[in-house]
C-alpha cells in the first residue's frame, strides 16, 4: 500500500505549527524554494562521492543534476550530499581504510536529517561497499547509481586494460624492453576518460554485484561513464527513488539470502576481484546475515566463468556493455540463480532479464563454451592460513597453481621495496615470495600489494609469474598466482607471521591448501620469540580503527557496525 505524505520520514521535520518545523521551512526558503517545492514530498538525498581528486567520479557533478531532474519529474525533492570522496587512486595508506568511514557517514548523514530515500553515487573500488553499507544500516529506500567504466586505454591503436597492463607494461620497462618515451605514451592513453577502471577489476565486480543484488536499475552497472545512456539512467534512478519511497521498498526489503548467493553467482561467472569477498561479507554482515568463505568456494565449483574480460580473459567493460552487459550474463546463467529475489525495480531479478541476449559470445561466452569451467576464486585453509586464504586461479599460470617451493620473507612492504631488486637476494623462479605485516592492521589497511614484485633479475631472465604469499589485498586488475587475504593476518600473531626464509609453503589449489612446511614443535618454538608491535595509530580515525576493524574472513568491517539492535530516529527538538 502506498504510503500517505504524513508517513513520509521527512514530515516530522517539515510539517506541524511548532519553532522547530517553522525554522525548517524558514531555511528551505532561505535557498529559494517555495513551500510548493517540498511539503508532502519524498525528500530524496543524492549521496555525491565527486571531488577533485575522484578522477573515476569526474562526471558526478553532471549527473548529480541528471538525478535531481528525474527526481522533480516524479514528484520528489532532491537534495544533494557530499560523501567522503574515497578514491582509490590517491587515498594513503589505501582507502580500504577508509570504506567504513564512508559507511558511517551515509548512514549517518541519512539518519541525521529529513532523508526519505537516497540514491548513491559510487563507483570506484570501495565507494560501492562503503554507499550500501551505509544505507542497509540505515534501511531507507535506496537506489545505487554505478559510475560506468572509462573507454577503453588506447596506445598507438593498441587496447590497453587499467590495472594489469600498467603492471604488465612496468614489468616490461624494469627488464628493459620498454623506454622512456613508449612509457609517456603509454601514460597518456591508459585513462582517457571520465570512469571506473574498464577492466573486470573491483569497480566494475562491485558494481555488477550491486546490480545482481538488485541495489540498482536493470542494466545501469555495465554503462560505460561517457555513454549518454549513463545520463538518462541516472535520471531514471531520480524518478524511480520516489516511487520506492512511496511503495516504502528498503535494502531490508531486498536483500535476503538468495540475493547475496545470486551475487556470489555472478562474482564467479565474470571472474569477480578477490576484494568482492570481503565486502560481500560485510555486506551481508549489515543485514544479519553471515557468509561463511566456504561458501564462495563452493559456488566457484559450480558456476563457470563466462565473461571474457581481463585480467581473467581478453576484453573490457566498453566491449562487455556492447556484447548485452551483465543481464546478458545473467541469464545466460539463470539456472544457477534465484530468479526471484526482489529488486528495486520493483520486480524480480527475473522479470529484469526478460529481454535481454548476447550480441558477442566471444566476449559473453555460453556455459557450454566457458572461459573456465569453475568460477574465478579459490578458497585456500592450512596451517598458514587458518581461518582462510583467497586466490584467483584463472589469472594465475596453470602450472603454479600445484607448487612447493622455499620462502623468500619480507618482513613489511619497506623492507620487500628495498630488497626485491637487490642481485644478492636468494631467489629463483620456484621461490614463493612472503609479504608480512601487510594485513588490515599490520599495513594499515590492507593496501593492494598483493602482486608481489618479481625480482628484477628473475624478469630479466623471462618469469613473469611466481607464487607469492600475503594478507595484503590485490587489486582486482592484477594477475598472478598471488595467494591473499591470508587469516589471521601477521600483524595479530597469524602463521605468516612465523614464516623464516628457506621454509617450504605447500600451494595445492585443487585440493584448496595453503601449508607451512615446518613442524609444529618449530612453529610453537617461534611463537614464543614472537612479540606484536605496538597499534599503528594513536588518535584519531585510525584509532577507532584499530580498535575495531575486523579481519579479512570477516568482511573488516568495525565490529559495532554489524547488523544489531536499531538506532532509533533522531529527536526533533
Ligand atoms: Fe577508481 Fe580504479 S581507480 S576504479
Amino acid at each position: 500500500m502506498k504510503k500517505s505524505p504524513e508517513q513520509l520520514r521527512s514530515h516530522r521535520w517539515f510539517a506541524g505549527e511548532d519553532l522547530r518545523s517553522f525554522t525548517h521551512r524558514s531555511r528551505a526558503k532561505q535557498m529559494g524554494y517555495a513551500v510548493e517545492d517540498f511539503a508532502g514530498k519524498p525528500i530524496i538525498g543524492i549521496i555525491n562521492t565527486w571531488s577533485d581528486l575522484t578522477t573515476c567520479h569526474s562526471h558526478f557533478r553532471t549527473r548529480a543534476d541528471e538525478v535531481k531532474r528525474g527526481v522533480w519529474q516524479a514528484g520528489g525533492f532532491p537534495v544533494e550530499l557530499p560523501a567522503m570522496p574515497v578514491n582509490e587512486t590517491f587515498m594513503k595508506p589505501s582507502p580500504m581504510m577508509y570504506r567504513n568511514f564512508l559507511a558511517m557517514e551515509t548512514e549517518e548523514l541519512l539518519r541525521s536529517q529529513p532523508i526519505d530515500g537516497a540514491v548513491l553515487m559510487g563507483g570506484c573500488d570501495k565507494t560501492t561497499p562503503g554507499l550500501l553499507m551505509g544505507a542497509i544500516s540505515m534501511n531507507v529506500p535506496a537506489i545505487y547509481l554505478p559510475a560506468g567504466s572509462m573507454l577503453r586505454g588506447n596506445w598507438n591503436g593498441q587496447v590497453m586494460g587499467s590495472g594489469n597492463d600498467v603492471g604488465k607494461y612496468w614489468a616490461e620497462k624494469r627488464a628493459g624492453l620498454i623506454g622512456d618515451c613508449e612509457w609517456a605514451e603509454i601514460e597518456d592513453g591508459i585513462a582517457r576518460s571520465p570512469g571506473h577502471c574498464m577492466t573486470m577489476g573491483t569497480a566494475s565486480t562491485m558494481t555488477s554485484i550491486a546490480e545482481t543484488l538488485g541495489m540498482t536499475l536493470p542494466g545501469a552497472s555495465s554503462i560505460p561513464a561517457v555513454d549518454a545512456n549513463h545520463s538518462r539512467m541516472a535520471s531514471a534512478c531520480g524518478r524511480r527513488i520516489v516511487d520506492m519511497v512511496w511503495e516504502d521498498l528498503k535494502p531490508t526489503g531486498i536483500l535476503k539470502l538468495a540475493s547475496f548467493e545470486n551475487a556470489i553467482t555472478a562474482d564467479m561467472a565474470i571472474g569477480g576481484s578477490t576484494n568482492a569477498i570481503i565486502h560481500l561479507v560485510a555486506l551481508a554482515g549489515r543485514v544479519g546475515i553471515k557468509l561463511d568463505l566456504k561458501i564462495f568456494d563452493d559456488i566457484s565449483q559450480r558456476t563457470p566463468m563466462i565473461a571474457n574480460l581481463r585480467p581473467s580473459g581478453e576484453y573490457l567493460m566498453e566491449d562487455f556493455y556492447y556484447a548485452g552487459g551483465l543481464r546478458a550474463l545473467l541469464k545466460e546463467i539463470s539456472k544457477l540463480l534465484n530468479l526471484d529475489a526482489l529488486t528495486v525495480s520493483g520486480k524480480s531479478l527475473g522479470a529484469n532479464l526478460e529481454s535481454a541476449r548476447i550480441c558477442n559470445s566471444e566476449v559473453i561466452r555460453s556455459v557450454d563454451h566457458p572461459v573456465s569451467q569453475r568460477g574465478g576464486t579459490a578458497v585456500l585453509y592450512g596451517n598458514l592460513a587458518p581461518n582462510g586464504a583467497v586466490i584467483k586461479p584463472t589469472a594465475a599460470e596453470p602450472h603454479l597453481l600445484q607448487h612447493v617451493g622455499p620462502a623468500v620473507v619480507f618482513k613489511n612492504h619497506q623492507d620487500m621495496m628495498m630488497r626485491v631488486d637487490d642481485e644478492d637476494l636468494v631467489v629463483d623462479e620456484n621461490s614463493v615470495l612472503v609479504l608480512q605485516n601487510a594485513g588490515p592492521l599490520g599495513a594499515p589497511g590492507m593496501p593492494e600489494w598483493g602482486m608481489l614484485p618479481i625480482p628484477k633479475k628473475l624478469l630479466q631472465k623471462g618469469v613473469r609469474d611466481m607464487v607469492r604469499i600475503s594478507d595484503a589485498r590485490m587489486s582486482g586488475t592484477s594477475y598472478g598466482t598471488c595467494v591473499l587475504h591470508v587469516a589471521p593476518e601477521s600483524f595479530v600473531g597469524g602463521p605468516l607471521a612465523l614464516v623464516r626464509d628457506g621454509d617450504l609453503i605447500e600451494l595445492g589449489v585443487a585440493n584448496r591448501k595453503l601449508d607451512l612446511r615446518v613442524s609444529h614443535d618449530e612453529l610453537a618454538r617461534r611463537r614464543t620469540q614472537w612479540s606484536p608491535e605496538p597499534p599503528r595509530y594513536e588518535r584519531g580515525f585510525g584509532a577507532l580503527y584499530s580498535a575495531h576493524v575486523t579481519q579479512a574472513d570477516q568482511g573488516c568491517d568495525f565490529d559495532f557496525l554489524h547488523a544489531g539492535a536499531a538506532t532509533s530516529e533522531p529527536e526533533i527538538h
